[in-house]
């Protein structure tokens, strides 16, 4: 979908990207995690060119960036950021519409994917379409800003930091409902952090950028149980990558089908890390299994947390 061939960009003189080549499939929720200045928006603003690449290939759908007319970009991908960028003269409504509006679609149609877009992310669309931007909490205004990056169905979302300076309840709502709409739109989605929980928990690829250049790629697992080297392995925090691979595996994978456990049952789904708080808290060391719909299916055994092979 994105590729970017040996890839260099650079600020008065200072290399800020560094021969940096990176292949965005089809489909795919690439994160890249960097810490502050590692060039991760700059690497961001170049896929859709809000940046120019000083040197090296970046090919979107096959074809040369540099050859799409703004306008196709900017249809075809959509963008938020963390300081949202919602204009402020203007409505909920007339925000989200921006490019249906330059697109000029039909006003019943844009009427009704703004409805479809605040109720995808969870705003009330007759209560909010008519307000203005500095009536809406952060929360919201965040919402909105991830819904106008939507409204013109791109093929592309890219997103810069776009749930920081968020409450962490908020956070994760919004974490949340960003994972849904991948599932279910199958959108192609880069995602630019500086937070390794937030990473971890939502990609399904994660490219960790240090100076410009890319230091290791990999799904989650990968980045926790093979770190390339001793900055990935403190990136990721030395410490607590126990419980970090805790989190990124399921209760199910560690299923012992059809045994018997007494107490309240945990859902299969639930993550190991969330299984052993329950296990501490309730000092058990036997846990009831069940499916989404309440069905038994065994138990898990707080041993069973040591096999940690991926
Ligand atoms: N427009 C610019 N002019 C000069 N330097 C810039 C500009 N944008 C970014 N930089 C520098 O490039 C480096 C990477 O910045 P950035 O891509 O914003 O990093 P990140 O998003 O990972 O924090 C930083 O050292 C930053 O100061
Ligand atoms: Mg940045």
């Amino acid at each position: 979908m994105i590729e970017l061939q040996h890839v260099s960009k650079a600020f008065n003189g200072l290399t800020v990207i560094d021969d940096l080549s990176l292949h965005i499939a089809r489909g795919e929720f690439t994160v890249i995690l960097g810490s502050s200045g590692s060039g991760k928006s700059t690497l961001l603003k170049m896929m859709n060119r809000l940046l120019e690449h000083d040197s090296g290939r970046i090919l979107f759908a096959s074809e040369e960036i540099r050859s799409f007319r703004p306008e196709a970009i900017r249809r075809r991908m959509g963008y938020a950021i963390q300081s949202v960028g919602l204009f402020p003269h203007w409505s909920v409504e007339k925000n989200i519409a921006t490019v249906p509006t330059l697109l000029k679609w039909p006003s019943d149609h844009i009427h009704t994917r703004v409805t479809e877009l605040m109720t995808l992310l969870q705003l009330d669309a007759e209560l909010y379409r008519k307000r203005y931007p500095h009536q809406l909490s952060g929360g919201q205004q965040q919402r909105v800003g991830v819904a106008r990056a939507l409204a013109g169905k791109p093929e592309v979302l890219l997103m810069d930091e776009p749930f920081g300076a968020l409450d962490p309840v908020t956070r994760a709502a919004l974490q949340l409902e960003i994972s849904r709409i991948h599932k279910a739109l199958g959108t192609t989605i880069v995602l630019v952090t500086h937070d390794i929980d937030e990473a971890l928990s939502l990609a399904t690829r994660i490219v960790l950028l240090e100076h410009g250049r890319i230091v290791q790629s990999g799904t989650p697992l990968q980045m926790i149980s093979s770190p390339a080297n001793d900055f990935v392995t403190d990136f990721f925090g030395r410490n607590d990558i126990g419980i970090k691979l805790l989190g990124l595996q399921s209760v199910a994978t560690r299923l012992r089908p059809g045994v018997r456990a007494a107490g309240e049952p945990v859902l299969a789904s639930l993550s190991l890390r969330e299984a052993l708080s329950v296990f501490l808290v309730r000092r058990v060391e036997r846990l009831a299994v069940v499916d989404g719909d309440g069905h038994a299916l065994g138990a898990i055994d707080i041993a069973d947390l040591l096999d940690l092979r991926p």
